[in-house]
């Protein structure tokens, strides 16, 4: 799991830098505006003169919401009906997902529900042997660790989608927008005996064009990277069969008896404010529509990093396009072998997560974009200050 820095959560990264220290490619003409710094859009968004801190209170009292139990007529029980009705009116407003015809399945997080989809989805085959879950380099880092964790007789991790082989069942995570990177997805390993879950973190207007409702099978979603609240621990599931989302709530049940009412209070509290602000008619005057908000503060981001790695003989901030396929394998030969650009930059007092860590090339880290405007500022500063390679790094 990322290290969460205050109020940032650990949500992401989004930039990979490449180096190429034999030429500079200008390479930056196309910038959607990616992921993490959003959670930092949110907090400015939402509370730019205290009032809208105010709109998105929710008070209890000590004897309320006392019971395990939110809604027993619902498949998920311990969800907040105001919870669901919020996800419903947020995916319609953003058109992001169908959630007509879909089972929701509320989570601590969506780093529950990766659990409690892979068991879900598992489950049911009764393999004699851990069925491979795979997802295309460079993939969420934590894919790997939340799968092997508990060493599973149920599910393995089998690494990058691009290089699997095997035959019979297995499970690719789609992450649309990608972590790291941003880049849209679509399943690589395309066989009868897949199953696909589609890890929709990403998959809102700030960070990547939408481009219609999304339909799969299972989708996650969470409020970490729609809001920045990572700390409230909820995320949500739209699945489409019933018997998966069954599963889905019997792993949470067993795992934590369901998800804090109080966080799910507080998250449809936020998700009303936001389906709010994009609303002409219910929007208070002091409301910033959100994620035009939050896309217009990522693009002057994206603009000042830009301009500094211009000038940078070293650094290159490839296109999507080119990164991704700088990650499978293409962009290598124009890299010198022994270049750790981790160790690198940390030598100029800048914290990345090496491209290792998403199975993929050294020669490339993932930084984060979200951070207080100051630290943005500390950033790009001494991102400045990397001319070159000392003694090897
Ligand atoms: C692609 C992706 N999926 C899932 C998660 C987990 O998010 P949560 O905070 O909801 O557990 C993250 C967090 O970084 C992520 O980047």
């Amino acid at each position: 799991m990322d290290q969460i820095r205050p109020l940032l959560s650990k949500a992401q990264s989004v930039l990979v830098f490449c180096l190429k220290p034999q030429r500079i490619t200008p390479s930056l003409t196309y910038c959607p505006t990616p992921l993490s710094i959003w959670i930092m859009v949110i907090l400015q968004c939402l509370n730019p003169t205290g009032k809208l801190g105010n709109t998105c209170t929710v008070t209890f009292t000590g004897n309320q919401s006392l019971s395990y139990f939110a809604n027993l007529k619902n498949l998920c029980w311990f969800s907040e009906p105001k919870l669901e009705e919020e996800i419903m009116k947020l995916h319609n407003v953003v058109g992001n997902a169908t959630v007509e015809g879909y089972h929701i399945v509320v989570g601590t997080g969506s780093s529950q529900l990766i659990q409690a989809v892979l068991y879900a989805l598992s489950d049911p085959l009764n393999e004699p042997k851990p069925i491979s879950v795979v997802s295309a380099a460079p993939y969420y880092s934590s894919y790997p660790e939340v799968t092997d964790f508990l060493r599973s007789g149920l599910y393995k991790w089998a690494g990058d989608a691009h290089n699997f082989y095997k035959d019979g069942s297995y499970i690719e995570m789609v992450t649309a927008p990608n972590n790291p990177g941003g880049v849209m997805r679509e399943p690589v390993v395309n066989r009868a005996q897949g199953m696909l879950v589609h890890d929709l973190a990403y998959y809102r207007p700030q960070y990547t064009p939408m481009t219609g409702p999304a339909d799969h099978d299972v989708m996650l979603f969470t409020v970490s990277k729609c809001t920045g609240h990572a700390g409230s621990r909820i995320g949500w599931a739209l699945v489409k069969d019933i018997n998966v989302a069954r599963k889905m709530v019997k792993f949470i049940e067993i795992n934590t008896i369901g998800v804090s009412k109080e966080a799910q209070q507080r998250a449809a509290k936020i998700l009303e404010v936001i389906s709010d602000s994009c609303s002409q008619t219910v929007r208070l005057p002091e409301l910033d529509n959100f994620f035009e908000y939050g896309q217009q503060l990522l693009t002057e981001r994206w603009k000042k990093l830009r301009e500094v790695v211009k000038r940078n003989k070293l650094l290159t901030l490839p296109t999507f396009q080119i990164q991704y396929y700088n990650f499978t394998g293409d962009f290598t030969e124009a890299h010198p072998e022994d270049v750790d650009c981790e160790k690198l930059f940390r030598g100029h007092g800048i914290l990345t997560r090496s491209g290792k860590r998403f199975g993929s090339d050294p020669k490339c880290v993932r930084i984060s974009m979200l951070s207080w405007d100051e630290e943005f500022g500390l950033f790009v500063k001494r991102l400045s200050t990397i001319h070159g390679i000392a003694n090897g790094n």
